[in-house]
């Protein structure tokens, strides 16, 4: 599986506070199946290069390679979509035209579809992270359904169909699967205990509602295809 939302790199966000930290959660992602990371800081309130991220991910792969864990770490960002100020061509994931978008946790932006939009316009592909969190999305998710159909991908994290979001996220994350409306499962992993990388328990739930096959596009194919900048196949 590959897991295109994870806050793993160290010292640089609300994610792991150290390597050691980092490489306990590289365990628990291998152990639960997963083969492949995006390394996704949050562009927040601090803002770090892209050349941080990458000297962080080249860091990290380092050490997984020293203690034989079976994990590729690879480039991306989690970007608050109200910045104004990063290039967003310069934090995509992997080099592709994807990346990941953040909503304020509090409500869905009124110009959402307009940042958006102008992502496109210049040849980027936005992928929103976590709708089922978001308090407007809860209260009427059809309108990420909506404006999913003007062209961003959806992410939905594994956690939210286990409930560890609250009963409301689980409902909308549900809702969302059944409609069609999901992209990708991804961990929004933080830590190795709170908020560990595993994918396999949100995969269970998943599987019940879209069948075996369908569920597996949204933590394999699916994220393949955006890790290699193709489009992608479902
Ligand atoms: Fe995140």
């Amino acid at each position: 599986m590959i897991d295109i939302h994870c806050h793993i790199l160290p010292g640089i966000d609300d994610g792991p506070a150290d390597m050691t930290e980092s490489i306990r959660m590289a365990r628990i992602a291998a152990a639960d199946g997963i083969t492949t990371i995006v390394a996704t800081p949050h562009l927040k309130d601090r803002i770090d290069t892209s050349e941080i991220i990458a000297a962080g991910v080249d860091e990290l792969n380092r050490h997984l390679t020293d203690h034989k864990i079976p994990v590729r770490i690879l480039r991306g960002a989690d970007i608050n979509v109200m910045l104004t100020t990063p290039k967003f061509r310069d934090y995509t994931i992997n080099g592709t035209q994807y990346l990941l978008f953040e909503f304020p946790h509090t409500h869905m932006p009124g110009n959402a579809g307009h940042i958006i939009f102008n992502a496109m316009k210049e040849g980027l592909h936005p992928i929103i992270t976590h709708p089922e969190r978001n308090p407007s999305v809860i209260r009427e998710p059809d309108i990420i359904i909506a404006l999913r159909e003007t062209g961003p991908l959806i992410q939905i994290t594994a956690g939210s169909l286990m409930g560890h979001f609250g009963p409301e996220s689980r409902e909308c994350a549900m809702y969302l699967l059944k409609k069609g409306a999901v992209d990708f499962i991804a961990t929004d992993a933080h830590s190795y205990d709170n908020r560990p990388p595993i994918l396999s328990e949100g995969l269970r739930v998943a599987e019940k509602i879209l069948g075996r096959e369908h569920a597996y596009l949204l933590v394999e194919a699916n994220p393949l295809a955006i890790i290699e900048g193709r489009q992608i196949p479902a």
